[in-house]
């Protein structure tokens, strides 16, 4: 068979071993490798990487045949460029690790009669079918070394600090962050400023140096700011955008395991002809399974 693989969307630590374990569990089929997502695949870009060399970045974040957002894809020129670069490498089946983005656009893919298998891979978590998406572990450990690292400063001028985690619409990161640091409150799209307030009242009686967590596109970062400053009398509040360092570093002994055992279910789907699914992770039966896409 010729299996074409390609890393979609946002990066996400775990992206390397999957791929790593891909490649070395589907050997006996012809793997072509695709640069820089659905993008790479319109213009033709195959990545020229050996095994031993995608092995070396096995626990290194980001993901070495590159990622893309590409809006050319979602144009009717593009798409037929997409399809047209499938159909020259003879492509049998399409595998991309990808967020909910690429989701949609695996989709349309299948729709269009093309064999696809999607693999979870994004930081937010926010893929509905599947427990766990590749990347969340380190993530996570990412965002709570960083609120550890900046609160001992924190804690030398007794300032409150807000820290923004990314996560997308999702707020698993922001929740298993928060409880992680014991911070006093975690603002999600559910959250008040009023309840905010009252909860970092309530731990200045015991902790000068509060730690908020605040979920991206939730509500602006210097909006809460102001309105705590507006509403504590001699508190220092701070912001802190932990950011991209959420996707990079080396990936989780979890990520390691969860990223080789979404590949491992795969090459196993690929060996009994399933097709058109989700690989996902199911948190209750602890194993992976096919979801239909
Ligand atoms: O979807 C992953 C993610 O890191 C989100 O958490 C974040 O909102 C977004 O990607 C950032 O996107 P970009 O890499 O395009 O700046």
């Amino acid at each position: 068979m010729n299996i074409a693989i390609i890393g979609s969307g946002g990066d996400g630590a775990g992206m390397n071993e999957c791929l790593y374990t891909l490649c070395a569990k589907l050997k006996k089929h012809n793997v072509v490798l695709f640069n820089r997502g659905l993008q790479g695949i319109i213009d033709d870009d195959v990545a020229n990487f050996s095994l031993s060399q995608i092995k070396s970045e096995r626990k290194r974040g980001g993901i070495c045949i590159k990622s893309s957002r590409s809006s050319e894809f979602m144009t009717e020129q593009g798409f037929k460029k997409f399809l047209a670069t499938l159909k020259k490498h003879s492509i049998d089946v399409l595998i991309v690790m990808g967020g909910n983005g690429s989701l949609c656009g695996v989709r349309k893919i299948v729709e269009a009669g093309v064999r696809c298998i999607f693999i979870p891979t994004t930081i937010d978590n926010d893929i509905k079918q599947s427990d766990y998406s590749i990347g969340f572990s380190t993530a996570v450990a990412n965002a709570i070394d960083y609120v550890q690292k900046v609160d001992t400063s924190m804690k030398a001028f007794d300032r409150t600090c807000i820290y923004e985690v990314m996560g997308r619409h999702c707020p698993d990161i922001a929740k298993s962050v928060a409880k992680a640091v014991n911070a006093c409150y975690c603002f999600t799209d559910k959250s008040t400023k009023k309840e905010l307030l009252s909860a970092v009242k309530n731990e200045l009686k015991t902790n000068s140096a509060p730690i908020i967590i605040l979920q991206e596109n939730t509500i602006d970062s210097s909006i809460l700011k102001d309105y705590l400053l507006s509403n504590l009398k001699n508190v220092d509040v701070k912001v802190a955008i932990v950011g991209y360092v959420q996707r990079g570093g080396y990936a989780t002994g979890k990520e390691l395991k969860m990223a080789s055992g979404f590949a491992k279910k795969v090459a196993c789907c690929i060996n009994k002809n399933q097709f058109n699914i989700i690989v996902s992770y199911n948190k209750m039966l602890n194993r992976f399974v096919a979801v239909n896409i």
